[in-house]
């Protein structure tokens, strides 16, 4: 969202006022946002409040004559990278349906050619209403990108759909269409978390595996257009929007579900901090405490991205990650050749701020040629999209020309 211009368009609903929220929201990621309201969003919310957060004038009124000087809802219209309009009432979706423009914000949305996100807000009659059903179906075949809104209970004392998409999501949202989708038609899988390998029914063995590395590369991967798939052992984490989710347990399951895949995959990376062993034996009830000491014998698990190297069908792109608390590079690269990787992320764990749990990752990315570039302490979400970049070059390289 750095450097980017959202044109947030505000309609006359009571979710008005979550639109302070996500002016902060989209403010706070790096964007440059303007508010355009219309007369009755005024009612709901100030200018001034939105002025606050945004840092920028309110535009709302179409004969304004100091914005019109320059033609402000042309100008308004050609500089904005992304509208959102939230919340986006029955009103302004059935003007919107037919083309109308006798405001400041109708007629910036006809003049613009940015992409536009409708989040629309109502009470749940309205939202079900042919006519709106028709308005909202109109949009869509216009091309702008028209989001669910949420159940629930409604500020009209009613139960049902028509409450304003969360904010979480409205913002993945636009994150996503503010991307470009360098990787639209390309199928992903992307293993994330840790695995469990259970001894009795209460207990386990894993590692402090939080997941957040993983989702966050399949999050970057399904901004990019891809068709990702994530499996996951345990965590506690919101899957991103846009990607199916495979929750998985054991290193045995998590196997199953990434073999049963992975030949249909055009990119593989394994981010799972996969369990290298297991208890031979799984107790059928809680063990009870001795006064002795407890000894489990550990049968080694499967190798699960070894496998996938064995059988990488040609063209796939193979990432391993290697979590290493000593010689990292000598590691990481022993595990890239042996494993057949095409690239391998080598995690230091001794570095601050990298490795499990953390919301930062360091890393050094290592290719087949020996080449490696060191990625400082980064936000994983800034990693992941480093090393999409990175795997989108291999890509390229690979395609026949003409047709990456
Ligand atoms: O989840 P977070 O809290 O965000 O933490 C991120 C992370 C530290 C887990 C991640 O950045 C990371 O380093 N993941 C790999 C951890 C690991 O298990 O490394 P390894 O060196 O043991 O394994 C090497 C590679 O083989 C990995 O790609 C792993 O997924 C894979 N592997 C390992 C063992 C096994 N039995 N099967 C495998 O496929």
């Amino acid at each position: 969202m750095k450097g980017k211009s959202i044109l947030l368009g505000i309609s006359g609903g009571i979710a008005a006022y979550k639109a302070a929220e996500l002016v902060r929201c989209f403010v706070k990621a790096g964007a440059s946002v303007q508010v355009v309201m219309t007369k009755n969003a005024r009612q709901f919310i100030t200018p001034l409040t939105l002025q606050t957060l945004s840092g920028q004038p309110v535009g709302s009124e179409l004969f304004d004559e100091q914005a019109e000087a320059r033609i402000g809802h042309i100008h308004a219209a050609r500089t904005t990278d992304l509208m959102v309009l939230a919340p986006a009432t029955a009103n302004l979706i059935a003007k919107m349906a037919a083309g109308i423009a006798d405001d400041y914000l109708t007629t910036i949305i006809l003049a613009t050619t940015a992409p536009l996100l409708v989040c629309p807000s109502m009470n749940v009659k309205m939202y079900e209403h042919p006519a709106t059903q028709r308005n909202l179906a109109t949009l869509r075949q216009l091309g702008y990108h028209v989001m669910e809104p949420e159940s629930g209970y409604l500020a009209c004392n009613e139960e049902g759909a028509g409450r304003l998409p969360g904010l979480p999501a409205i913002f993945e949202t636009a994150e996503r269409l503010l991307t470009a989708p360098s990787l639209r038609g390309k199928r992903i899988l992307v293993s994330a978390g840790p695995t469990w390998e259970f001894f009795d029914p209460v207990r386990y063995l894993s590692n402090p595996s939080s997941g957040k590395m993983g989702f966050a590369l399949a999050a970057a991967a399904a901004r990019r257009s891809a068709q990702v798939t994530l499996v996951s052992g345990p965590t506690s984490l919101v899957p991103p929007r846009g990607v199916d989710l495979i929750p998985v347990t054991t290193t045995a399951e998590m196997q199953a579900a990434v073999d049963g895949l992975a030949a249909r995959m055009d990119v593989i990376v394994m981010s799972a901090a996969v369990s290298d062993y297991r208890p031979v034996e799984v107790a059928p009830q809680k063990l009870k405490k001795t006064a002795g000491e407890l000894h489990i014998t550990l049968a080694k698990n499967p190798d699960i991205l070894a496998g996938l190297g064995c059988s990488k069908p040609s063209g796939q792109i193979l990432v391993g990650f290697a979590a290493e608390t000593e010689n990292l590079v000598e590691n990481a690269t022993e595990k890239l050749v042996k494993k057949n990787l095409d690239l391998i992320v080598a995690n230091n764990l001794k570095q601050s701020g990298s490795g499990f749990g953390t919301d930062t990752n360091a890393v050094r990315v290592i290719d087949r040629e020996g080449h490696a570039t060191d990625l400082p302490c980064l936000p994983k979400m800034e990693v992941a999209e480093l090393l999409w970049d990175r795997i989108e070059r291999l890509l390229e390289d690979r395609a026949p020309h003409g047709t990456s």
